[in-house]
């Protein structure tokens, strides 16, 4: 059920539900992990302007560009000179993804403060991603985790290919187990359970949290190849989890990762939060105006459902701008069910 507001954009009836955090910090993932799969390059301009839109529309965490190697991932070879171009804004973290020893000096020397380093959860991807072994990646990761805190950084930990692996089937818990201990024992901050390659299911992602010991430095990060990546969130909030990544307009994919798509869309997450009662801080209409403008540049339509649904409804509105069509959520909600 949707609700008209003053302007005629739709947004979700809130419904809260018991057993859900009450806030959920969206960890945008667009400039970085949507962008790095995108069969163009996109200027730096257009990138500098996707980053100050998202933070515009009320974004506190903002994951950029990468310092991989230039030769892996073409499409973030600009990240020196994207992040000169961002400006910040007081309030919003803009971590990058660093790999290896020289990838955090390329960071350090552009004075970025936060890094997420990424590992694999099997042996195959972590030769393909990382052209290491599952053991020897933690020989590239430990010295650079231990270097970022010496500089006060904070460091993210992902592990990819959590639920299961296109060459080697599911993936055993323990094994995720066993690799993302041994990232939040190097004093990661966060550790981010990747669903990769999007095969995970519900009772998959709340049976992994579990043998986590539960929640805490806990967050999600799913792609939406099998479409689960929603009802992976909500199993993985009501664990208890309460910062999921997502990327604006559902781009996305890790080009070393056979059958990758756009992660789990912002503008998907915010609807169901928002139905849900559960606050963002996010303007639903200024990240649908992102996404639309962002498909301009990148010559398809976006992947995420909102965000089709919405531009639809405001295209045969013109009169309503799309920032303020889907206003966030009427002031009076009804009581928790
Ligand atoms: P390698 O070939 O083993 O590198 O690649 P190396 O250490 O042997 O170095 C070879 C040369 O590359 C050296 O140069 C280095 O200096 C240079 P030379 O001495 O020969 O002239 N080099 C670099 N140059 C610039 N920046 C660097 C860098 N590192 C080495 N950082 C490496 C190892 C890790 C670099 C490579 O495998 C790589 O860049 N991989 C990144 C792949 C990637 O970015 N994948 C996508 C992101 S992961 C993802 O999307 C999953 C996630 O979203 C979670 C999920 O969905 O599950 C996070
Ligand atoms: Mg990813």
């Amino acid at each position: 059920m949707t609700t008209r507001g003053a302007t005629g954009g739709a947004r979700p009836a809130p419904y809260p539900a018991e057993g859900l955090p009450e806030r959920v910090t969206v960890y945008e993932v667009g400039p970085r992990d949507g962008l790095q799969n995108e069969p163009v390059v996109v200027p730096v301009e257009v990138k500098a302007e996707f980053v100050a839109r998202l933070a515009a529309a009320g974004h506190t965490v903002i994951e950029t560009t990468s310092f991989v190697h230039p030769r892996w991932v073409p499409q973030l070879a600009d990240a020196a000179e994207l992040l000169a171009a961002v400006e910040r804004v007081p309030g919003v973290r803009y971590p990058v993804l660093v790999p290896n020893a020289r990838g955090l000096e390329r960071a350090l020397e552009l004075g970025v403060t936060e890094i997420a380093v990424f590992a694999s959860a099997t042996e195959t991807f972590a030769a393909k991603n990382l052209n290491r072994t599952l053991d020897s990646q933690f020989e590239m990761f430990e010295p650079v985790v231990a270097r970022a805190l010496e500089h006060g950084l904070k460091v993210r930990a992902y592990v990819s290919m959590c639920f299961g692996d296109p060459w080697e089937g599911p993936t055993p818990i323990d094994q995720v187990v066993e690799v993302g201990r041994r990232l939040l024992d190097l004093g990661c901050f966060e550790l981010s359970l990747g669903d990769t390659v999007g095969v995970g299911t519900p009772g998959h992602v709340a049976a992994l949290i579990g043998a986590f010991g539960g929640p805490e430095r806990l967050a999600v990060h799913f792609h939406d190849t099998y479409g689960q990546a929603l009802a992976n969130t909500l199993a993985a909030l009501r664990a208890g989890v309460t910062v999921v990544d997502a990327s604006t307009g559902g781009i996305g994919g890790c080009p070393y990762a056979e059958s990758a798509t756009g992660n789990l869309a912002t503008e998907d997450l915010v609807w169901m939060l928002h139905g849900l009662g559960v606050e963002t801080g996010l303007d639903l209409g200024a990240l649908v105006e992102t996404s639309t403008w962002l498909a301009g540049r990148l010559g398809r339509p976006s992947p995420s459902r909102v965000v089709q649904a919405l531009s639809k409804a405001l295209s045969k509105a013109p009169s309503e701008a799309p920032s303020e069509a889907p206003s966030e959520a009427p002031s009076e909600a009804p009581p928790k069910e």
